[in-house]
């Protein structure tokens, strides 16, 4: 099994179990002892324990190197436009060493889009969330070990955790936590992809670590554009509907809101419908 995906699995089955310092070689589907020794052998694994049928490793703090040598060919193929963005997170996926990035903009302008892309790539892992805040970014960090870490909607971090994620950013990234009366120290070698509506309550030395690609407002006719995409693609609209719902929206009602065109798409099926329900809103908006 390839090394990254084998750390993963021993990672997957640590946090499934309460005891988080052993493991028994044989019950991880797939990994074989073999390729224990391999992960011994390259500093990822210690051996504590051999005993007539068993041998117990342990996880050491070696971080794990950016292994991921090829994108999926259709990564990014749901978002309209932005080609040079596409491309200069296609560099920063593939760099070995972390290079982070964060997209600013106006709701709709396609950030989580982003953000959910990068998701597809089988080691990205981690999304920001509820899930998080009660759990605690660090302790994230440490028990997952992720080689990439995806924020969503940064605006929303606590001061903690924009600390906590500055400390990642760093040159040499430490991040310790208080374990059971010690402290575990972990290293890390970990690209951030985030995103927000505004940088005015970020910290400016947490932004300086990052490349910051602020999305400008669509025009008209990308707004159209993206409406017939989204709706034809991903709410499988004919293709005529979903012009008329672009062209109603934009044109005539001067409403740039990608997620109303994805309301009225599913409460229309015909062009009929379409005129119907726009003449209602017009009517009460
Ligand atoms: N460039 C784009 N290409 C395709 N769909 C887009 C694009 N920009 C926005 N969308 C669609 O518009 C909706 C809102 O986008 P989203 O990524 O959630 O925006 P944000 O996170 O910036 O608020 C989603 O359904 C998304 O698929
Ligand atoms: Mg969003």
């Amino acid at each position: 099994m390839h090394t990254q995906e084998a750390l993963i699995h021993i990672q997957d089955y640590l946090k499934k179990e309460s005891n988080i310092t052993k493991f028994h070689e044989c019950q991880i589907d797939g990994i074989d002892l073999a390729d224990l020794r391999k992960l011994e052998k390259l500093g990822y694994l210690e051996q504590v324990y051999e005993s007539k049928n068993h041998v117990y490793f342990k996880l050491t703090h070696k971080p794990i190197e950016s292994n991921i040598d090829v994108l999926p060919a259709n990564l990014f193929g749901l978002i309209v436009g932005y080609d040079d963005i596409k491309h200069v997170f296609g560099k920063a996926l593939l760099s070995k060493a972390p290079v982070h990035i964060l997209l600013v903009g106006k709701p709709a302008s396609g950030k989580s889009l982003f953000m959910s892309e990068i998701e597809r790539i089988g080691i990205a892992r981690y999304s920001f969330g509820s899930t998080t805040r009660n759990a605690g970014l660090t302790r994230y960090l440490v028990e997952n070990r992720p080689e990439i870490l995806i924020i969503d909607e940064l605006d929303d971090a606590r001061a903690h955790e924009l600390d906590v994620l500055h400390g990642l950013m760093s040159e040499n990234p430490i991040i310790s936590e208080l374990k059971t009366g010690r402290t575990e120290t972990v290293e890390f070698n970990c690209k951030v992809f985030a995103s927000c509506n505004s940088i005015d309550r970020l910290p400016e030395k947490l932004l300086s670590r990052f490349i910051v690609l602020h999305l400008p407002e669509y025009t008209e006719q990308q707004f159209i554009d993206i409406i017939v995409s989204v709706l034809t693609n991903q709410e499988h609209k004919p293709q005529d509907v979903a012009e008329q719902i672009a062209h109603q929206l934009v044109r005539e009602l001067k409403r740039y809101e990608i997620r109303l065109a994805i309301k009225i798409a599913r409460l229309c099926s015909t062009i009929a419908d379409v005129n119907t329900f726009i003449a209602t809103l017009q009517r009460y908006s």
